[in-house]
């Protein structure tokens, strides 16, 4: 039986953070193993929020392929790439634009948030490539006929689509496409230190990249319980941050952490300090790979271009396909 294949991108940000590698990365990491796996770095897409400020796109990219090769990204088994690297990636999204209704773009609800949220800041960022956003996802992952796309539940509803355009394109010319399933990813949610959600909007990420240092300064301002006012006040675990952060940081102690809060045995100072220790440890393997591909930045290119390759042949392969299925 032949692996399944996945394909998946995220955007050269340039502020990649733990709520990203729990949630997405690490995820990316297991799956490596059981999936023949198309990892993208879609600056395209970045486009679509950042065409004021491309200048940063190059160092960006550099630094989340950092960060996905200290994660333990293979790149000899994986195909990780830049997509702007591959034209096809510009082709077929173009010919599928063709053929999407624009009403099933203006329903989705990503785009009538994102819009709203935008308009209230007072951006005029309701581009065409912004409306088209889906449109690309959906020639991201159809150009490798990808049948498996790990997503967030935020992206069920463009996979959603992704999957109603592979029916119209199949229907109107030639099965040529897979309907790809979207796979849920189980990670939970990590919030920030403000306990929202992590996010870079809000300001209250940690960063994957941050030294032990800066790890520790982050995790001191980790909210905690707000009742809580003296150390010899009893905590309760239930409605703290940093109790959370330990849950994933710090399972092997949390019994003892959840007692001694609501014994009031340790101060929520220590139980930071304790916590900042072990998200130390625990990342600290993650350092040392990306120590090693910093200092080597050629290295670094050359896994890209080398995985540009690889990913244009599928890719030519496919376009082939499609352009005789469409008679061009
Ligand atoms: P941000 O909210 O910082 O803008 P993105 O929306 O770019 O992050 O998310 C990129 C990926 O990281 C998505 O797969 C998303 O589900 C995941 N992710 C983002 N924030 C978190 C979080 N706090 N906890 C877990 N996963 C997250
Ligand atoms: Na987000």
């Amino acid at each position: 039986m032949s692996k399944g294949r996945i394909f998946s991108g995220m955007q050269p940000s340039g502020k990649f953070h733990l709520g990203n590698y729990l949630g997405a990365l690490e995820n990316w990491v297991r799956l490596q193993n059981d999936y023949e796996c198309f990892f993208s770095i879609v600056d395209l897409h970045a486009l679509t929020s950042k065409f004021e400020d491309t200048g940063s796109l190059p160092e960006n990219i550099h630094h989340m392929a950092l960060d996905w090769l200290s994660a333990g990204l293979d790149p000899e088994r994986n195909i990780i790439f830049i997509q702007s690297q591959v034209k096809e990636h510009h082709e077929l999204h173009l010919l599928l634009s063709m053929m999407t209704p624009l009403s099933w773009l203006e329903r989705v609800p990503t785009y009538k948030d994102k819009l709203q949220q935008l308009g209230a800041q007072g951006k005029d960022i309701n581009t065409y490539g912004f409306l088209g956003y889906p449109v690309l996802m959906t020639a991201d992952i159809v150009l490798y006929k990808a049948d498996t796309v790990p997503v967030g539940e935020d992206q069920i509803p463009h996979l959603e689509l992704a999957r109603e355009i592979v029916r119209r394109f199949n229907h109107l010319y030639r099965p040529v496409f897979p309907e790809p399933l979207a796979q849920l990813s189980k990670a939970p949610l990590l919030p920030g230190i403000d306990g929202r959600k992590m996010s870079k909007s809000y300001g209250n990420e940690i960063p994957y990249a941050a030294s032990p240092d800066e790890i520790r300064g982050r995790v001191r301002l980790i909210v905690t319980d707000p009742q809580r006012v003296k150390k010899s006040d009893p905590g309760n675990p239930a409605v703290c941050t940093a109790y959370k952060f330990h849950e994933i940081f710090n399972a092997s102690q949390l019994d003892a952490i959840n007692a001694g809060c609501r014994q009031a045995n340790i101060g929520c100072v220590d139980c930071k300090k304790n916590l900042a220790e072990q998200m130390v440890v625990h990342l600290a393997d993650i350092h040392v790979r990306r120590d090693k591909y910093a200092a080597n930045p050629a290295r670094v290119k050359e896994i890209l271009f080398y995985g540009a390759e690889r990913a244009r042949k599928v890719a030519a392969a496919t376009m082939e396909e499609v352009r005789q299925a469409m008679h061009l």
